[in-house]
C-alpha cells in the first residue's frame, strides 16, 4: 500500500503541470498527423532563449513572440543550446512539414524549411494554455498540399496595410501559406503605379453615394443595426470642392512592407490585377485604353481594355513590370476571368488584331492575350497564375489555372489534361461571401481531389479561399465572413477534412473560436438551434434554444425590431402565448453579435387527417418539368420531362439541367403534435401539407436551409414539395426531430396511390 501511494505521488509530482497532460493538449486546426501527448508541460520563462541553426529562420521568433503573454520575451540567436532550438532536419519536406516535441524542460522543432518553421510555430502558438504552459507533445506532421491559399479582394472595399498585415498573422496561425492579393477591379485600384499615377490618384477613389456596393452596405447597417456595414471614417476623405470620398491605396512603400512581413510568415504573395475584364477604374483613368473611349457596363460583364490596341499592350506590360519589382515570388496573377468580349466584336482596332493574328473569334483574341502576357511574364521569370477563363481557346500548359466555376468542371478537367498544374477555389466551396447556418459543415465536406484521376492529382497544387468584398465594408465584416470557414479550409488543405466527424471539428472550431474572441477578432457566431423560421402552435409555444457553447447571451424582442445588445436576454426556456414575430440574436463575451434569427410564431388548430379510399403504395410520385422560371409556382406549366415513384425526396436519378420537379402524395403522421419540416436546397423549394405553405424556401438562390411547422393530427395529409434549379443545385427536404436533427422523410411515412 505504502509503494503504491509513493508510486501515486510520483506520477502526481511528474505530471505537475497538469494532472491529465494528455487531455490537456489544446484543440488544434488543422490538426496534425500524429500527436503523442506527454508527461507535464513546458513552463514558459520570462525570456525564452530560442536557439536557432539557421539565421535566415530568426525572424520566425517574432511570430511566435506576437502570441506569448504579456511580459514574456523572445532571446532568439544562432546557435545550438537553449531551452527552444530550432534545426534543420534534411529528411523533412519543404513545403511545411516539421517535427515538434515539447518536454518538461524544453523544445525542440525541427524543420526542412522555413514555412516548416512557421507551421511548427503556429502549432505551438496554439498549444499554448493561458496559464503560460505548453503541454508535453510530439508532434510529427506535413501538409497534403503545398499551395494553401487565401485571396483577399481589395478593390470593391479597401483595407489596410494594418489590417492585411493582421490577417496575414493569423493565415499563418492556420497555416496558410499564399496570399493572393485581389488588387484591381471595376471598383478600385488600389496599387500605385509609379508610371500611370491617375490610376490611384483617381481610380482609387469613388463617390459612396452614387456607388451600389456603399448604397446597400449603408442600407445594411440601417436595417440590421450593425455598425460593421458602416465605411469606416480611415477611407473616407474629401476631395477639394468637398465632395466625400471612399477609397485607398498601396504606395509602393506600403507594399514592399506588407511583403516583408508575409514573407517573415513565409507567405508568398501573390498579387493579382485584373485584365482585360474587370478593369473599370483603369479605363475610367486612361479612357483611350479601352475599344470606344468609354467606361461602361456591357450585357454582363464591365468594358474590358482593348486588345487591338498596341498601346493597351504596353500599359498592361508597363504594370506589370513595376509588379514584379514589388513582388519578389514566382507566381503572378492576370486575372482574365469575366471579359465582355462582345466589345471586340465592333472594334476594328480588335477585330484587325484577329485577323493579322490568325485567330479564330474574340475567344481567340483573349488567349493570344494571355499567352502574350505569359510570354511577358516568363522573360521577366515569373510564371502566369489565371482564373480558368484562361483556358478558353486554347492555353499554354505551363499557366496555372485557379479553378473557381464550380458549375463547369470540364474546364478543371480541360486543364489537368492540357497538364496544366492548378489550383483550386470552386464557389461551392471557397467563396467566403454568403454564409448560413449551414455553411461551415459545407466547407469541411470539400474534398478537393473527388474526381481526379490519379495521375493528374500531383497537378493540384493546393486549394484557396477567397472573400470578394463587395458588401464587406470593414475589417470586422471580412472577419465575419471569414471565421471560422477559414478553418475547414486550413483543414482541409493541410491534413483533409475526411478523417474526422464534422461534429468532432466543430468542438475544436469553438474552442479556437472562444479564444479568438477573448483576443477580440471578430467570426460569425454559431447560431443557437431551436426556431423554425415559422412556428405553430395550438395553445402555447415553447421556446427553447440549444446553444453552440457556452459563454454566450442571447437577447430577442417579440416586437419584430432589431435585437440589441439591450435587449430582453433570454434567460431559459419560455412559453409565448399570442402570435408574434420573435427576433433573437447571439452576442459572445467580447460582445461580437451574429446573425439576426427571426422566427414567426402563429396559432393553427391540429389540421384533421384525410380519408383515403384503396391501397396506398410508400413513396411518392416525382414529375419533372422542363423548367427554367425562378420560382415554384410556375413548375407545372413548362413543358413534361418525365414520371417517377420515388422512395425519398432526392433528385431522381437521371434528372439534371433545367430542373422543375413535383414530389406528390401524403405523409403518414405517427401522432398528434407539431412538425417541424425543412428544406435545404438551391434553387429554391417549397412544401405545402394539406395545401397550406409550411416550408418557404422560394425563389432562385444558392444553398438556403428554411424550416416550418405544421400542426397536425394522426393520419394521413396531402404533401406537395416543389423545387427547381437550372445548374447542378441540390435538394434535401425532412423532419427536424426534438434534438435538432435533421432528417429525410423515413420512407414507409411517404404514401402515393399507384396509378396517379
Ligand atoms: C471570379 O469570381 N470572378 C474569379
Ligand atoms: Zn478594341
Amino acid at each position: 500500500m505504502k509503494r503504491l501511494l509513493l508510486l501515486l505521488c510520483a506520477a502526481c509530482c511528474l505530471a505537475a503541470c497538469g494532472k491529465a497532460p494528455a487531455e490537456a493538449v489544446p484543440d488544434l486546426i488543422p490538426r496534425p498527423a500524429s500527436l503523442q501527448p506527454g508527461s507535464g508541460c513546458f513552463r514558459l520563462p520570462a525570456t525564452l532563449e530560442l536557439a536557432c541553426a539557421d539565421s535566415t529562420w530568426l525572424p520566425a521568433a517574432e511570430f511566435l513572440r506576437r502570441s506569448l503573454p504579456d511580459g514574456v520575451t523572445v532571446e532568439a540567436a544562432c546557435g545550438a543550446k537553449a531551452p527552444f532550438t530550432v534545426v534543420r532536419s534534411e529528411g523533412l519536406d519543404t513545403i511545411g512539414g516539421y517535427r515538434l516535441s515539447v518536454t518538461r524542460r524544453g523544445i525542440r522543432l525541427e524543420a526542412g524549411s522555413y514555412g516548416g518553421v512557421i507551421a511548427g510555430m503556429a502549432t505551438l502558438r496554439q498549444l499554448l494554455r493561458s496559464d503560460g504552459t505548453i503541454p508535453a507533445v510530439e508532434i510529427e506532421d506535413a501538409p497534403r498540399f503545398a499551395w494553401r491559399g487565401f485571396m483577399l479582394d481589395v478593390a470593391r472595399h479597401f483595407f489596410t496595410k494594418e489590417e492585411v498585415m493582421a490577417l496575414l498573422d493569423r493565415l499563418a496561425q492556420y497555416k496558410f501559406n499564399k496570399f493572393h492579393w485581389h488588387l484591381t477591379d471595376d471598383q478600385g485600384w488600389r496599387i500605385e503605379i509609379k508610371r500611370y499615377p491617375e490610376l490611384t490618384a483617381r481610380g482609387a477613389w469613388r463617390d459612396p453615394s452614387t456607388h451600389n456596393h456603399d448604397i446597400r452596405c449603408s442600407e445594411l447597417a440601417r436595417e440590421l443595426r450593425d455598425a460593421s456595414y458602416r465605411l469606416p471614417e480611415q477611407n473616407l476623405r474629401r476631395d477639394e470642392e468637398g465632395r466625400l470620398l471612399y477609397g485607398g491605396y498601396y504606395t509602393q512603400e506600403d507594399i514592399r512592407e506588407v511583403v516583408a512581413y508575409a514573407a517573415s510568415l513565409g507567405i508568398d504573395v501573390i498579387p493579382e490585377l485584373d485584365m482585360p475584364g474587370h478593369s473599370l477604374r483603369a479605363v475610367a483613368c486612361y479612357p483611350e485604353l479601352s475599344c470606344t473611349g468609354r467606361a461602361e457596363w456591357g450585357k454582363t460583364f464591365s468594358t474590358p481594355l482593348c486588345l487591338g490596341n498596341d498601346a493597351t499592350l504596353d500599359f498592361c506590360k508597363g504594370v506589370y513590370e513595376e509588379v514584379f519589382d514589388l513582388f519578389p515570388y514566382a507566381y503572378v496573377h492576370l486575372g482574365a476571368d469575366e471579359v465582355e468580349k462582345r466589345n471586340w466584336e465592333h472594334c476594328p482596332k480588335c477585330q484587325q488584331r484577329i485577323a493579322r493574328e490568325g485567330l479564330t473569334d474574340e475567344k481567340g483574341l483573349q488567349a493570344w492575350f494571355v499567352r502574350e502576357m505569359e510570354h511577358f511574364f516568363n522573360e521577366h521569370g515569373r510564371h502566369l497564375v489565371g482564373w480558368d477563363e484562361i483556358t478558353d481557346g486554347g492555353l499554354s500548359p505551363t499557366a496555372v489555372v485557379q479553378w473557381w466555376r464550380s458549375w463547369l468542371p470540364q474546364t478543371l478537367d480541360e486543364a489537368l489534361a492540357n497538364g496544366n498544374s492548378v489550383v483550386l477555389s470552386p464557389v461551392e466551396f471557397s467563396y467566403l461571401s454568403a454564409q448560413n447556418s449551414r455553411s461551415l459543415a459545407k466547407v469541411y465536406g470539400f474534398e478537393p481531389l473527388a474526381g481526379i484521376p490519379e495521375e493528374e492529382a500531383s497537378r493540384v497544387l493546393g486549394v484557396y479561399a477567397n472573400l470578394w468584398t463587395e458588401f464587406v465594408p470593414t475589417f470586422e465584416r471580412a472577419c465575419f465572413h471569414i471565421f471560422p470557414r477559414l478553418f475547414a479550409l486550413s483543414e482541409i488543405a493541410w491534413c483533409g477534412s475526411g478523417q474526422d466527424e464534422f461534429e468532432s471539428f466543430r468542438s475544436r472550431v469553438n474552442s479556437h473560436l472562444k479564444r479568438f474572441d477573448e483576443e477580440g477578432w471578430n467570426f460569425r457566431v454559431p447560431d443557437p438551434d431551436g426556431l423554425c423560421d415559422r412556428n405553430e402552435f395550438v395553445d402555447s409555444a415553447r421556446v427553447e434554444l440549444r446553444m453552440p457553447f457556452e459563454g454566450l447571451t442571447v437577447r430577442y424582442t417579440t416586437d419584430g425590431s432589431m435585437p440589441d445588445s439591450a435587449s430582453t436576454r433570454y434567460e431559459g426556456p419560455f412559453t409565448l402565448r399570442e402570435e408574434c414575430t420573435l427576433r433573437m440574436r447571439v452576442f459572445t463575451a467580447a460582445g461580437n453579435a451574429g446573425e439576426v434569427m427571426t422566427a414567426r410564431y402563429v396559432h393553427h388548430p391540429l389540421r384533421e387527417a384525410e380519408e383515403v379510399s384503396g391501397a396506398l403504395a410508400d413513396g411518392l410520385t416525382a414529375t419533372w418539368y422542363d423548367y427554367r422560371g425562378t420560382d415554384c409556382a410556375g413548375i407545372d406549366a413548362a413543358p413534361l420531362k418525365g414520371r417517377y415513384e420515388v422512395t425519398d425526396v432526392r433528385i431522381p436519378e437521371g434528372v439534371s439541367g433545367n430542373i422543375g420537379l413535383l414530389f406528390e402524395g401524403w405523409l403518414d403522421i405517427p401522432e398528434d403534435g407539431i412538425y417541424s419540416f425543412y428544406t435545404y436546397t438551391d434553387d429554391g423549394s417549397v412544401v405545402k401539407v394539406d395545401g397550406e405553405t409550411v416550408v418557404d424556401n422560394d425563389g432562385a438562390h444558392s444553398r438556403i436551409e428554411r424550416s416550418g411547422q405544421a400542426a397536425l393530427r394522426k393520419g394521413l395529409h396531402r404533401l406537395e414539395i416543389r423545387y427547381f434549379d437550372s445548374n447542378g443545385g441540390i435538394l434535401e427536404a425532412g423532419l427536424i426531430d426534438s434534438a435538432g436533427v435533421r432528417r429525410p422523410f423515413a420512407a414507409g411515412m411517404l404514401k402515393h396511390r399507384r396509378d396517379a
